[in-house]
């Protein structure tokens, strides 16, 4: 072979070569972008969990699966099939997850099932509208709440939270779960963890609770508190708002679990 005919045959090897290198790191940076993303929105979701849990379980439960009365489930179908359709909204669920928290719900859609924190139903929670949240938290946490959607639609795959909440150990921390679960903070304060007012703050409730009715411990007290909110009234509170069936929704164990939250909030 002549020098010349060499240097070209080597000239197109080379030249393959190297495009299939480039098409190779080309196929792997295409994976690489793919995993980045991927990765990025695991992030933002765990992002979004932490928004939710600290501003959203008061009211929508703290597995976003809803509360009687209170407000509905995040993670169920009915959010990811029907919902849109129902309420007319033109474009994508996320979008619409986006806005409904940006501006908050000044009235329930529906009354007779979800009456929040009464008026207005949901808070407007866009910091741009004197809420509480930037755009990247609002972000996050629909963000959060799309990451369902897998498991809204396949039901039978979800634990049970009652399950989940049942399997820890601590009374305490359950009570703490059941009070996020059930509703009660979006009717009661009790500080840094809930800011409802349709009910008297629960600060102190333990040292307040043995003194409300002559003759029954505070725990007593508690329990007639929850499951005949009637019995006594508080000054200044209104009758008949706290829902009188938390003693058909909670189990024995879990209004003691719910009792032994409240004790720890002592007078200081
Ligand atoms: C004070 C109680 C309350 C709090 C706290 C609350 N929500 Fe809501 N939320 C509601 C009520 C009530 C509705 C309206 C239900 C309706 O219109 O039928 C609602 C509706 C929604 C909807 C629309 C659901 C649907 O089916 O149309 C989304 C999404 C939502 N909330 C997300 C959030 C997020 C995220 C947070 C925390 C940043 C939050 N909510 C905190 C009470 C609350
Ligand atoms: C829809 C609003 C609402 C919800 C939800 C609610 N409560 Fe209440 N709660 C009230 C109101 C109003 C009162 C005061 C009137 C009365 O005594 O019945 C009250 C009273 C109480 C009291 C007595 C407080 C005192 O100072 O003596 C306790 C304890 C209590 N609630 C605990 C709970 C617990 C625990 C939950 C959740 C399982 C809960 N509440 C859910 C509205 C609510």
């Amino acid at each position: 072979m002549k020098r010349v005919q060499l240097e070209i045959v080597l000239g197109t090897v080379f030249a393959l070569m190297s495009v299939g290198i480039l098409t190779v790191m080309a196929f792997d940076e295409k994976n690489r972008l793919a995993e980045f993303e991927q990765s990025q929105r695991a992030e933002l979701i765990e992002f979004g969990a932490a928004v939710y849990e600290i501003n959203c379980t008061s009211c929508h439960g703290s597995h976003a699966q809803g509360v009687d009365f209170v407000a509905p489930c995040l993670r169920c179908e009915e959010l990811f099939t029907t919902r849109l359709e129902d309420i007319g909204w033109d474009g994508g669920l996320e979008d619409y997850i986006i806005s409904v928290v940006t501006t908050g719900r000044q009235i329930s859609t529906r009354p007779a099932e979800f009456v929040g924190g009464g008026s207005p139903a949901m808070p407007t929670w866009s910091e741009k509208l004197g809420g509480p949240l930037r755009d990247d938290q609002i972000n996050a946490v629909a963000a959060f709440i799309m990451n369902f959607e897998e498991w809204a639609l396949n039901p039978d795959a979800i634990p049970t939270p009652i399950e989940e909440v049942a399997a820890v150990d601590d009374p305490v921390a359950r009570g703490f779960t059941l009070y996020n679960q059930f509703g009660c903070g979006a009717c009661h304060t009790i500080s840094r963890l809930s800011a409802g007012i349709v009910g008297p703050a629960l600060n102190g409730i333990a040292t307040r609770a043995a003194t409300r009715v002559d003759g029954l411990s505070a725990e007593d007290y508690l329990y007639e508190s929850i499951v005949l909110p009637s019995e006594y009234v508080v000054e200044d509170f209104l009758d008949n708002l706290m829902p009188p069936n938390f003693v058909d929704l909670l189990s024995e164990d879990q209004l003691q679990d719910l009792i032994a939250f409240l004790m720890t909030f002592e007078e200081e």
